[in-house]
């Protein structure tokens, strides 16, 4: 074997070395923003966006993980979707022991499905069910609902919850526009400033379109490999090169924050793109 082929081999075996080191690589990433149209409850208010944990511990019992989201002193914590794989039953005590230790944190904890809760409702509904009734009782489950945090009702956080099918297709036929008008009309939201939480940033346009001011939103881990300032390698839809990967985009009038993840599944490994808690301050 030629020495060229040795050597493209050892700098492949390098950066996947670097690449699995970097799973463990825990950070904060921070986002502000600056909006006229923030309400003053709002003003000064932090949130942790957690995202795609996929049942990862960063340390025993997820020890670094906490310790970094306490020293942040979030005024909510949210959870926007992917806590689990909905692979097997440990996945079901990890979620129960995370719901568990962020209800300490004395903050209102949002937590909104993504595509591997509603996955767990078609092969396990029995724990698709456990899970929601566990998370319904210790903290807030947003799942096609809306919650104002305020008094005066100034701000709605509303958690979107799509199907399964519309993580691989399109916004054809306007069901997030109709959605939302149910929950906004359900929950007499419509002059609040509202804060999405969907998994899927893919539908950036709809959801801006919807009358929403902020999305959180996670899903595509970075795109495994993210090279800044042009996106992450690859989605879970084969897009390559994708620009909404993670970090902070506008459309029209709304500001969308992209989560990295805060974990992984199925390719362990991460380059130039860390696992993150992102921290949003108004
Ligand atoms: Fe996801």
């Amino acid at each position: 074997m030629s020495i060229i082929i040795w050597v493209v081999l050892l700098i492949i075996c390098m950066i996947s070395g670097y690449g699995f080191f970097e799973l463990k690589m825990l950070r904060v990433k921070r986002y502000r923003i600056d909006d006229p149209a923030v309400p003053d409850s709002l003003k000064g208010k932090r949130i942790a966006l957690l995202s795609d944990l996929h049942g990862i511990y960063h340390g025993k019992n997820n020890v670094r993980l906490f310790k970094k989201l306490k020293e942040e002193k979030p005024d909510y914590i949210v959870l926007s979707g992917d806590m689990i794989n909905g692979r097997n039953d440990d996945e079901i005590k990890y979620a129960f022991r995370m719901i568990k230790k962020l209800k300490k944190f004395n903050v209102p904890v949002i937590y909104t499905f993504g595509n591997h809760e509603e996955k767990l409702r078609d092969i396990d509904l029995k724990s698709y069910r456990r899970l929601k009734r566990f998370a319904k009782k210790n903290i807030i489950l947003l799942n096609n609902r809306a919650y104002c945090p305020d008094e005066n009702r100034k701000v709605a956080f509303v958690g979107l919850n799509l199907p399964l099918w519309m993580y691989h297709g399109h916004d054809g036929n306007g069901l997030i526009k109709r959605r939302t008008d149910l929950i906004v009309k359900k929950a007499s939201v419509k002059d609040c400033y509202k804060i999405l939480i969907a998994h899927d940033p893919e539908h950036i346009d709809k959801y801006a379109k919807s009358g929403y001011n902020v999305c959180l939103s996670g899903h595509i881990h970075g795109g495994i490999v993210y090279i800044p300032f042009i996106g992450g390698i690859v989605t879970p839809r084969f897009q390559m090169l994708y620009k909404r990967a993670k970090g902070c985009h506008k459309y029209e009038n709304m500001t969308m924050i992209v989560s990295g993840g805060v974990g992984w599944h199925d390719i362990p490994l991460r380059l130039l793109n860390h696992p993150e808690i992102v921290m949003i301050e108004f």
